[in-house]
């Protein structure tokens, strides 16, 4: 998505500044106030037991951080920041490579949520306006229900908190309701009594403030509570001690599946591909066994492609208008052309570019390869580091050799060419456009076009060799028995 600098006014009237925060694609007429967003992902993430931080693990092929971070980008906001843990420089990379230009701040310790966004003092204190804080382990929020917590921003209230029901609460906070449309304060579970246990409206972890003094609030909350953290959920209380209101905006659960564990992981998962399929059907795609179709974030898919059961695309496929996957194939940073014809069992690896019309058949795999219109390596073969001409045929059991153990090779092949079965081709080499390569070479050495190349022992031929043979034979047998 285009970054585009915001055009607007802040709450003061003044132009924005020139501050290179400032970047990012304006929100539309609807909004007039400069909006900041704090990313929270300085968690452990002790409850996924993993070497790598929470934020990182991947729904769709992307991580947590770039699936919350592109939500952001879609929104649009005047200026991201992301609060990250000591030393976890993989998050921070992560973050820049999705939004350049974002403010990265360190927490030092994980003291909790308040704490967190207290992180981002400095992006809190230059900016004046609105403050959108979403946690970085609840991946599948869209950009439509952030504009509705926005909406209840401009309608007037103070503290927009996005609530849901989830079919299962635990470990959520609860949202206690001051008797009216407005929320009293937000419970963690842990500190929750029974009675708030049993409260079904949990909270999302998406809050938006138009607050006056946000940050001052934020200096007042304690950690006098089960985990001895710093809770953000306690703005709430005490900003309405302050006279200020406090609203919450529901929306479906799937949206805001929060993120702790595995099970919790593979839960979003589930959501995340269940959109995917339902997309690529919506945009004119055969899925004959939606179930069985796993997505990846950005999967590009045509119209009037089939998509048989079994089919795994990892990240960075297109697959153009009509083209036919069939079952059990699985591909990644790969494109197939319009019309092409794709498996069973098939393997695409990164670089392959299926040609209009080409055919990839069974137990065929490509790397870094270039199939032209028309080609087709039908059965049982390695195809790597090449290019092959329109309308060739590689036979059953073709090996590209395209690595001495050191460096890779290419080979090239020209239009027209018919590669025997069980070929070795070792690179680098080049077969001119309408060669023949004979069954079982080996060929080490380039082929002009329209030749004949041929390297294997030539056929020996004993006549009646076989019958004197099982005569002997028999006799022998005859004696012994
Ligand atoms: C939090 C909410 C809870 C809500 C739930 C929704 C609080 C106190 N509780 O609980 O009401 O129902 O989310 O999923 O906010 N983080 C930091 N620094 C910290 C602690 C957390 O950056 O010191 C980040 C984490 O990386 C994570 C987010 O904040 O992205 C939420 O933290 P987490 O510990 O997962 O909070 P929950 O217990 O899930
Ligand atoms: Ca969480």
């Amino acid at each position: 998505m285009k970054i585009a600098p915001f055009r607007g006014r802040d709450v003061r009237g003044h132009p924005p500044n020139a501050d290179p925060l400032r970047a990012l694609t304006p929100r539309g007429p609807m909004t007039r106030r400069p909006l900041l967003i704090v990313v929270l992902a300085a968690g452990q993430g002790t409850r996924m037991k993993s070497a790598a931080p929470k934020v990182l693990h991947k729904i769709g092929g992307r991580s947590m951080l770039a699936h919350v971070l592109g939500v952001v980008q879609e929104l649009g906001a005047d200026a991201v920041s992301v609060v990250i843990g000591p030393g976890m420089e993989t998050v921070r990379a992560e973050a820049l490579a999705q939004v350049p230009s974002a403010h990265v701040c360190v927490q030092p310790e994980p003291k909790g949520t308040a704490d967190a966004l207290g992180a981002a003092r400095e992006a809190l204190k230059r900016h004046a306006g609105d403050v959108l804080v979403l946690y970085a382990d609840t991946p599948l929020l869209t950009a439509a229900t952030l504009g509705r917590i926005l909406a209840a921003l401009d309608a007037g209230t103070g503290i927009a908190v996005l609530g849901f029901e989830p079919a299962d609460p635990t470990g959520y906070g609860r949202l206690l309701s001051d008797g009216g449309r407005g929320l009293a304060a937000i419970r963690e579970e842990k500190d929750a009594t029974e009675a708030e246990r049993a409260l079904k409206l949990c909270n999302s972890g998406v809050m938006a403030f138009r607050l006056d003094n946000l940050l001052g609030v934020l200096d007042r909350i304690g950690n006098a509570n089960a985990k001895g953290e710093f809770y953000l959920t306690d703005v709430v209380e005490i900003a309405r001690a302050d006279g200020v209101q406090a609203t919450i905006v529901v929306c479906p659960e799937d949206e805001v599946l929060g993120v702790n564990g595995r099970d919790q992981l593979a839960a979003a998962e589930a959501v995340f591909q269940k959109r995917a399929r339902a997309r690529a059907m919506r945009e004119g795609a055969t899925l004959i066994a939606p179930e069985t179709v796993w997505f990846s974030w950005d999967t590009k898919i045509g119209q009037d492609v089939v998509v048989e059961p079994n089919v795994f695309f990892g990240p960075g496929v297109t697959i153009d208008d009509g083209a036919e996957i069939k079952a059990n194939s699985y591909m990644e940073q790969s494109h197939i052309g319009q019309g092409a014809r794709v498996g069973p069992f098939a393997r695409l690896r990164p670089g392959a570019d299926v040609g209009p019309r080409a055919r990839v058949g069974n137990f065929v795999e490509l790397k870094n390869v270039t199939l032209r219109e028309g080609a087709k390596a039908n059965h049982l073969a390695y195809l790597g580091d090449a290019d092959v001409g329109a309308g060739s045929n590689i036979g059953a059991g073709t090996i590209f050799c395209n690595y001495d153990g050191f460096q890779k090779h290419r080979t090239e092949i020209g239009e027209g060419v018919f590669v025997g079965s069980n070929s070795s081709l070792v690179a680098p080499v080049k077969i001119g456009a309408g060669a023949y390569i004979g069954s079982g070479s080996v060929i080490t050495k380039n082929v002009s076009a329209d030749a004949l190349a041929l390297e294997r022992g030539s056929q020996e031929e004993r006549p009646g060799w076989a019958a004197k043979f099982r005569a002997m034979m028999g006799k022998r047998k005859a004696k012994a028995g």
